[in-house]
């Protein structure tokens, strides 16, 4: 049996290519004293690994050439000499883009068990995983958005924007997306339950938005960053808020290129609040956000849309499609059948 990985080719320059990875056929590491092996079944494709890969992301040492390529997976136990886990636990744990990792157990391999029993193996690495904790945390621990008030969120058909609005709305707000088609925002208002979704693509976008938010924007949860916030920022009430959370519309800019400049006038005149968020500050809030989550999860309050590629050779195609903005939902990857 033999494993096969997703190493880096080359850097990406601009937006990836398929070409910048290559799909290598290695041997699987033998288990040792203290480590366990996983299969893993699903890889999550997530925008921040276009910086992770450059070395310009928290944490990620940039990647040379034969590296495998950073990614979190939904994985099972299939061989332990280690005392924490035994075959056939179910775990999401940093193995790479890769259909076999052995581990050690590290820190560095964020390892959580996770009950096969709750949900959809899957969501673990979408809505009640990290881009799930995301959204639920900057809605619950930073925006705090009052009963009637208008909650924006863009790329609103993704895992965070997703769970952030269905979030906002089941406290009782207005929830109004932001996304790039007109079959992204179908899925927010059908399938996530929406108050209303506007396509950025069309040319009278912040008219329509004005429409859709009657009483003005009171947050904004910015999932891109660039130009879109500067024109959701007029729409803001005074004393709004901005959840500063991903800048998708500039991680694909060259290394060296230039940021979107923001003239931080209207932010002042609107008194607005600024507030970073940065999941790994809650991961230590996981069981938290599992018990907020699994009830919305059951009475359908909380949905997921996926975008799945199957096999593993297939993930450089599927990321590339990730930071060209034509997924629709959760990119993932599967790698294995659930049952083996
Ligand atoms: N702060 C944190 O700790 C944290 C943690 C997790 C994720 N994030 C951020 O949250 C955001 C959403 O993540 P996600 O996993 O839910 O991703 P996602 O929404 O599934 O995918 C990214 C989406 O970004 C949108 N986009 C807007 N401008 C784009 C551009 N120029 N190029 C490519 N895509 C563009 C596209 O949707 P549209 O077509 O609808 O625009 C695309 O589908 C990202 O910015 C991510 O980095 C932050």
């Amino acid at each position: 049996m033999h494993n096969i990985q997703v190493q880096l080719a080359k850097q990406p320059d601009g937006n990836p290519k398929a070409s910048d990875f290559q799909v290598v056929k290695t041997d699987i590491p033998k288990v040792a004293d203290g480590q366990f092996l996983a299969r893993n079944i699903y890889l999550s494709l997530d925008p921040y690994m276009r910086g992770a890969i450059a070395g310009r992301h928290m944490g990620h040492q940039r990647l040379n050439q034969g590296d495998v390529i950073y990614g979190r997976c939904v994985a099972e136990v299939m061989e332990s000499k280690h005392k924490d886990y035994k075959a056939g636990d179910h775990v999401v744990l940093e193995a790479g883009w890769q259909q076999f990792y052995v581990s050690g157990g590290e820190a560095a391999d964020e390892i959580r068990k996770i009950d096969a029993s709750i949900a959809p193996l899957s969501a673990n690495i979408g809505a009640l995983g990290m881009p799930g904790l995301t959204g639920w945390a900057g809605v619950e621990k930073l925006a705090n958005p009052a009963l009637g008030s208008t909650f924006v969120v863009s790329a609103a058909a993704g895992p965070v924007g997703g769970t952030a609005g269905q979030i906002a709305k089941a406290k009782g707000c207005r929830a109004v997306g932001i996304a790039g088609s007109d079959e992204k925002c179908r899925i927010v208002v059908n399938e996530y339950g929406f108050d209303a979704c506007v396509n950025y693509k069309n040319k009278n976008w912040a008219d329509e938005l004005k429409a859709a938010c009657p009483n003005g924007v009171d947050t904004y949860f910015d999932n891109v960053g660039g130009p879109m916030l500067d024109t959701i920022t007029q729409q803001l009430n005074l004393y709004g808020k901005i959840i500063m959370c991903g800048l998708v519309s500039q991680y694909n800019r060259a290394t060296d290129g230039a940021f979107h400049g923001h003239n931080m006038g209207p932010f002042v005149g609107k008194r607005a609040q600024l507030l970073g968020l940065v999941v790994y500050d809650y991961y230590a809030k996981m069981n938290e956000f599992m018990k907020a989550a699994v009830p919305l999860v059951n009475a359908g309050k909380l949905k997921f849309h996926e975008d799945r590629a199957e096999g593993i050779e297939k993930a450089p195609d599927h990321f590339v499609k990730l930071m060209n903005g034509q997924n629709n939902g959760k990119a993932l990857v599967i790698i294995a059948p659930e049952k083996a």
